[in-house]
């Protein structure tokens, strides 16, 4: 059963979020983080409207948006352009933009200026990196510089063609140690939070319980200290097959779809725009001989 969200006004920061998880005690446990991906203005907007804790400026803008295969394509411009859009829509909720391929994985200086760029440039007021152990010194860098880093591990969309697929992680005894080590590492070098992607309820519930800073799941189970979705896989305006983890909550393409064909339909049926949907102008402006001043749009 769905309940309608406490939306609360006060601004969400980067410390407020981790305290929700370190002033959580047994009997009052802090309130879970609510987190979507938006990448444009209205999206943004309705998300932050609607109470969401963070918005994701998420590199899946290559695969929902912008109709690329994968994430890999993604670029450092088009980051920029989105989370922009992004910032403009959303007043409470904590921005986090994520750091496309190959722009950190290079030298960590170019890392650097390109987080930076999304930060002073686009408003970023944080940024998202995949990898663990890895990113380590990259992160200490940019923490650093005043940089908050959500780390994320488990399915790391932009390793597809290390990984040979986008495969559920952390399956064997071996591969969950490693990502625990690695939430581990990941706090203790700096990260605010870590999303944690595609891996079983139980080990995400262990790297939950392992960890001071909040853990975000997608496809880990219900006891993470947050959750993500991809917002157009939840409202059904993807063209792909949803994830097992995603829930429809809306079919927004279904309505999309719908209306479009109503509005040609009412078209060429001759029933759109009505006379009460057209401007008018008084009888005397459209005599031929008058010399008038332009009607007013009414
Ligand atoms: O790009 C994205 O949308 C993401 C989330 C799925 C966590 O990384």
């Amino acid at each position: 059963m769905s309940v309608v969200p406490n939306v609360g006004t006060e601004k969400i920061t980067v410390p407020r979020l981790v305290q929700r998880k370190s002033l959580a005690t047994e009997s009052t446990p802090g309130k879970k983080i609510t987190c979507l991906t938006a990448y444009d203005y209205p999206t943004a907007r309705l998300v932050d409207q609607a109470g969401v804790d963070l918005v994701l400026v998420g590199d899946s803008v290559g695969m929902v948006v912008l109709g690329y295969e994968s994430t890999l394509p993604v670029t450092l411009e088009e980051t920029l352009h989105h989370t922009k859009a992004v910032r403009r829509g959303v007043q409470r909720a904590l921005v986090v933009a994520d750091m496309p391929y190959g722009t950190y994985h290079g030298d960590r200086n170019e890392a650097l200026k390109n987080a930076l760029q999304l930060v002073k440039e686009a408003g970023a007021e944080a940024i998202k990196i995949e990898g663990g152990e890895r990113r380590l010194q990259l992160i200490g860098k940019l923490v650093e510089a005043e940089i908050p880093v959500m780390g994320h591990i488990g399915l790391t969309p932009q390793s597809v063609n290390t990984l040979g697929g986008y495969r559920v992680q952390g399956k064997t005894h071996h591969a969950a140690e490693q990502l625990v080590r690695e939430a581990k590492s990941l706090e203790a070098a700096g990260a605010f939070s870590i999303v944690l992607e595609a891996i079983p309820r139980a080990l995400a519930a262990e790297i939950t319980n392992s960890v001071q800073i909040p853990t975000i799941g997608i496809g880990a189970g219900p006891d993470c200290d947050g959750q993500i979705l991809v917002l157009h896989d939840m409202i059904g305006l993807t063209f792909r097959n949803p994830p097992k983890f995603t829930r429809l909550y809306a079919n927004i393409g279904e309505i999309f779809s719908a209306a479009v064909k109503e509005y040609c339909s009412d078209v060429q049926a001759g029933y759109f725009p009505s006379d009460a949907e057209s401007y008018h102008a008084s009888a005397n402006v459209l005599e031929r001989n008058t010399v008038s001043a332009p009607a007013e749009l009414t």
